[in-house]
Order: C-alpha cells, then structure tokens, then sequence
C-alpha cells in the first residue's frame, strides 16, 4: 500500500469536479479544515449545473477557497508537504481548474503533487477520524453524476461491483424534481415535499430489483414519474405533490437498496458505508440502518458535508496514493 496515512505528511487537497469549489488540510487521517464554496444558487435557474458556468465560477473562487483552507488550518503553503487534486471523473472545464492550480502551487514550491479519483475519494471520506472505517467493506455512492457499488479491500483503490447503466440516483432526483416544480437541487426539494407524502400512493418501478446482477437503472423510473404527472393534468399533479414526491424517492431508495443487500448477500463484508450526496437522504439512511442492524453489519454514515463533494475526501485517499515527485505532474490533465 502506498504511504499508508501518508507518512504524516500535511496534504492540501482541492476539489473542483462539479459545482463545489473544494480545499482542505488533512494530516494523519485529520481533516485541519475543510472549505466548500457551493455555487448551487448559481445553477439553481438552470434547473442543473452548466458546465461553463462552473468553471467561472471555480476560476473566481479556488484562490479564496485555498487560502481559507490554510488559513482555518492555522498553515502556510510553504507548512504544506504534498499537494492534492481530483484528476476525473468530472466535467472537464471545472476539474481543470483546480489541477492548474494544484499545479501552479505545487510546482511554485517544487513539491510533490497526487492525483485522486473522485469515487477513491468518497470512498476514502470514510477513512477520515473520528471511527475511522478499515477495510473491508462495501460502499454504496450515489450522487448527481454517479451511482455504484464499490468492494473496497485496501485504502488504495477499490473494486466496481455494479454501477448505473443510464442515469445516477441523485440525477433522476433532479430531473424528477424539476418535472414536478420543486426546484434544484432536487434530492433535498423531494425529500422535503415526500415528508407529508404517501410512499405507496403511487406505484413506481423498482427497475432491476430482480435481475441478478449489482448493476442499477433509473431512466425507466424518470419515464414512469413523466406518465403519471401527464395522466393527472396539472391541478391534480399539484394537489397530489406531496404523494409523488414520497413514492418516486421511495422508488430511487429501494432500487439502492435492493443493490446493496444483495452485494452483502453472501456474507463476505462485515461493513457498509454511504457516500455522495443521495447519502443526506433520511429515507435511504434509515433503510440502510434497518438492513446492517438485521444482518449485524458495521454501518458507517459519515457526516453530511463529507458525503457531498468536499476536498477532505481527496486529501484522506491522497494519503494512499503514490505522490508525483515535481516537475513529473506539468502535463497532467483531467480524466472525463
Ligand atoms: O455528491 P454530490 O454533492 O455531487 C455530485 O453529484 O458529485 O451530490 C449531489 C446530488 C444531487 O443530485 C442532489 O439532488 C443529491 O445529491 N442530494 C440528495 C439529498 N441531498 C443532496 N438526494 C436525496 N436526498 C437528499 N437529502
Ligand atoms: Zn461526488
């Protein structure tokens, strides 16, 4: 394993996949600060996150973002042993940012520089203290732009065990919010609304709870909210908001969970965790913990703003990745 806990090393990561501009200080598996500037008000009218427009965005805000990091930290760039960056999976105009700037630091103070792939990273949100989680364990991740699985024996990497086919969770979340009105982003706009709902008030598709394999679909579902809001007409799709929401969350959430019980179905992991940002979901959380309490598991729920996009998560998977020695890490760029 490479550099387990990194040596001790003070590592300032940053984070600039999607539309949080990310930085943090984490040493020994100790997050020193953790910044997160989110732009969703700036994507908020456009129902969803533009590309261009989070890339201005990060631009304007990373050296901000960066030097609060030191500064919540109580370090300077020169107290900084290794540096760290998302290398991808992401939009390419937003990731390129924070490895330019990553880049820029780094090479400034001919320091050492990791590159880290985001899922390594929410996967790695569960390495941080307080309880940190050791391997083995199996970590569901969903978010806006991902949805797997993922068998993690070692802090270095970790194993696909299934992953969407179409959509991701927190993404049929946010289309169906919009269909229905409720805004962006949506996750949380349908949590808020299924609260004085009926779960069971309308019968959504559980897509591929039967199928064998730990794969996941939500495109099917997307469809199905899509019909019934057209079946109702616009008066009874309002009176009946609150009915819709709760039973198209319950559909996402028994989808992953179905997923998640039949990867632990053969006894092979002692521990679950949750990440990205589908894992804020009350629902979800509490389904979860109802299926490690039965099947006795060590259950993992990492605070919510370690479940979002966050640079702490970067730096804790930073510590068990080989560093680039300077100037090897110039011609980097982003990984889609
Ligand atoms: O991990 P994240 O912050 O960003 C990436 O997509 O990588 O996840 C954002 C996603 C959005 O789709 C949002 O709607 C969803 O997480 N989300 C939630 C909740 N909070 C955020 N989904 C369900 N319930 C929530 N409480
Ligand atoms: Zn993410």
């Amino acid at each position: 394993m490479a550099g387990a806990r990194g040596g001790h090393r003070l590592i300032l990561a940053l984070e600039t996949s999607c539309d949080d501009t990310c930085a943090a200080v984490v040493k020994a598996g100790t997050i020193r600060s953790n910044v997160i500037s989110s732009q969703a008000a700036a994507h908020e009218r456009f129902g969803g996150v533009v590309p261009e427009v989070a890339s201005r965005h990060h631009l304007e805000l990373v050296n901000s973002v960066v030097d609060a990091a030191l500064a919540d930290a109580d370090a300077t760039l020169s107290d900084v042993d290794t540096f760290a960056v998302t290398r991808g999976p992401g939009l390419i105009g937003a990731l390129l940012v924070g490895i330019s700037t990553a880049k820029a630091l780094a090479a400034a103070t001919r320091k050492p520089l990791v590159g880290v792939d985001h899922l390594h990273g929410h996967v790695a949100a569960n390495f941080l203290e307080p309880d940190a989680l050791e391997p083995p364990f199996v970590c569901l991740i969903a978010s806006g732009g991902h949805t797997l699985l993922a068998g993690v024996r070692e802090h270095g990497g970790f194993e696909v065990l299934g992953q969407t086919l179409d959509d991701a969770a927190g993404e049929a979340l946010d289309k169906g919010a919009r269909m229905l009105g409720l805004g962006y982003p949506g996750g949380p706009a349908i949590e808020r609304e299924a609260a004085s709902g009926d779960p069971g008030a309308f019968e959504f598709p559980v897509a591929m709870a039967q199928g064998p394999g730990l794969d996941f679909s939500f495109s099917g579902l997307k469809t199905a909210l899509l019909y019934a809001i057209r079946n109702l007409g616009p008066e009874r799709t309002e009176a009946r908001l609150a009915d819709l929401a709760a039973s198209f969350q319950a559909a996402v959430v028994e989808q992953l969970v179905a997923k998640l019980k039949r990867a632990m179905k053969d006894g092979e992991w002692p521990a679950v965790a949750l990440g990205g940002g589908v894992a804020a979901n009350g629902l979800l959380r509490a389904r979860v913990t109802e299926l490690c309490a039965d099947r006795k598991l060590r259950l993992k729920l990492v605070a919510g703003e370690l479940c979002t996009d966050n640079a702490a998560m970067i730096g804790s998977a930073a510590q068990f990745v080989e560093p680039t020695a300077y100037p090897g890490y110039l011609d980097w760029d982003a990984r889609a």
